[in-house]
């Protein structure tokens, strides 16, 4: 496959390994779909309070593929979680599981869409790469179903925002997680072209040009994966809303660009949105030495004023940092582990991703857009 960013994007280049996966375990399948991750290229930790952030999907992702079921008053959904692995036979009773089950946050999609398992004569099998933190497994798991679904004739087909915040309180009242917009909106309305500028007030998006000539992103993970539910999110959330209000601003917004703030959390906050704006200069004007050095201090701001950052990711960062051809390296999405973000020259990576492996770091690879959900072919090779 090629790093090129723009061009054609052929169906097998979208979650490769998943495709197989989901094709392997049901060969008959008559539909498939596929929903991107994210990596969000600066901009973290300021989409719940309005922010601006600058997001950009993937062609690594989520796959379902399904087979219609003969319905008869018993059956339910039928779901092949290839990843976890489980086989199940979905209920509404499954709401009552814990928070954070993946049956349940299932089931709680479907219910937004106004069904319930057994309104849903299907058996689909689904499987995922973006595991390890980071790249939004759970709104490209969300978005799958969600935009596959109508096109069985199944539930409603929102529009992008109500849909995003429907998601959003699906993933707050059935995985504890008081997460933003950024994630199902940045997969939701994802070109192949590049990254999207997200006003996440006033809901507009707007495509930002990748316009490096030689550099790309790349994805290394840290060795440490991580799950927001056990509570880490929502804990900086809460720091954060507290520092809001001894400071006198109101909570759930950016303090204004001028405003002289005096808490950790709200220096990066207010950093971080003045971050955004250079970041799509540098992007639009094909700066890639002035980007890499904003997100070195977004690194930074995520680890020292925000507390999100791991050991982990600090030294994959800085080990990245000092090879030639890197440009600059940051932790993307929530933090707490998962996957760090680098820009590389090209004709480096190789050399970049050699090292890094000796050193540990092995799960690596280049971030490409990946356009927004949609569907697969079925029949072709794997069918
Ligand atoms: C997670 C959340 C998002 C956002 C990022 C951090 O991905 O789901 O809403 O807050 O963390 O930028």
């Amino acid at each position: 496959m090629t790093v090129s960013p723009r061009g054609a994007l052929p169906p097998e280049a979208l979650a490769p390994a998943a495709q197989a996966r989901v094709f392997e375990a049901l060969p008959k399948a008559q539909s498939a779909f596929f929903a991107p991750g994210r990596v969000n290229l600066m901009g973290d930790h300021i989409d719940y309070l309005g922010g601006v952030v600058l997001p950009m999907s993937l062609t690594e992702g989520t796959v379902l593929a399904a087979e219609a079921k003969a319905r008869t008053a018993r059956d339910g959904l039928e779901v092949l979680a290839l990843d976890i692995p489980e086989h199940a036979v979905l209920t509404r009773d499954d709401l009552q599981r814990p928070l954070g089950d993946w049956r349940r946050r299932l089931v709680a999609v479907l219910a937004a869409l106004g069904l319930t398992p057994e309104a849903v004569p299907f058996r689909i099998a689904i499987s995922g790469t973006l595991a390890g933190g980071g790249l939004s497994s759970s709104a490209s798991f969300a978005l799958v179903l969600a935009r596959w679904l109508p096109t069985e004739g199944l539930g409603e087909a929102f529009e992008s925002w109500p849909l995003a915040r429907i998601l959003q309180a699906v993933e707050r009242d059935h995985a504890g997680v008081a997460c933003g917009l950024m994630d199902p909106l940045a997969i939701d309305l994802g070109t192949v072209d590049g990254p999207l500028r997200l006003d996440c007030e006033q809901g507009t998006a707007t495509p930002v040009p990748l316009g490096f000539s030689q550099a790309v992103f790349a994805l290394v993970h840290c060795g440490v994966g991580r799950r927001l539910e056990d509570g880490a999110y929502n804990r900086v959330r809460g720091t954060l809303a507290a520092a809001l209000a001894t400071e006198g601003f109101p909570a759930a917004c950016l303090p204004p660009p001028g405003a002289t703030v005096q808490a950790a959390p709200l220096r990066h906050v207010q950093s971080e949105q003045a971050r955004v704006w250079a970041g799509c200069e540098a992007l639009a004007a094909g700066d890639a030495v002035a980007f890499g050095a904003l997100m070195d201090s977004s690194h930074r701001s995520l680890a020292e004023d925000y507390g999100v950052s791991l050991p982990e990711l600090d030294q994959l960062t800085a080990l990245a940092r000092g090879l030639p051809g890197v440009h600059g390296a940051r932790l993307t999405g929530a933090g707490f582990g998962g996957w760090a973000q680098l820009l590389v020259e090209q004709a480096a990576w190789p050399e970049i991703q050699q090292t890094l492996a000796a050193e540990g770091f092995r799960e690596a690879f280049l971030a490409r857009p990946g356009g927004a959900p949609r569907a697969l072919a079925v029949g072709g090779p794997h069918g």
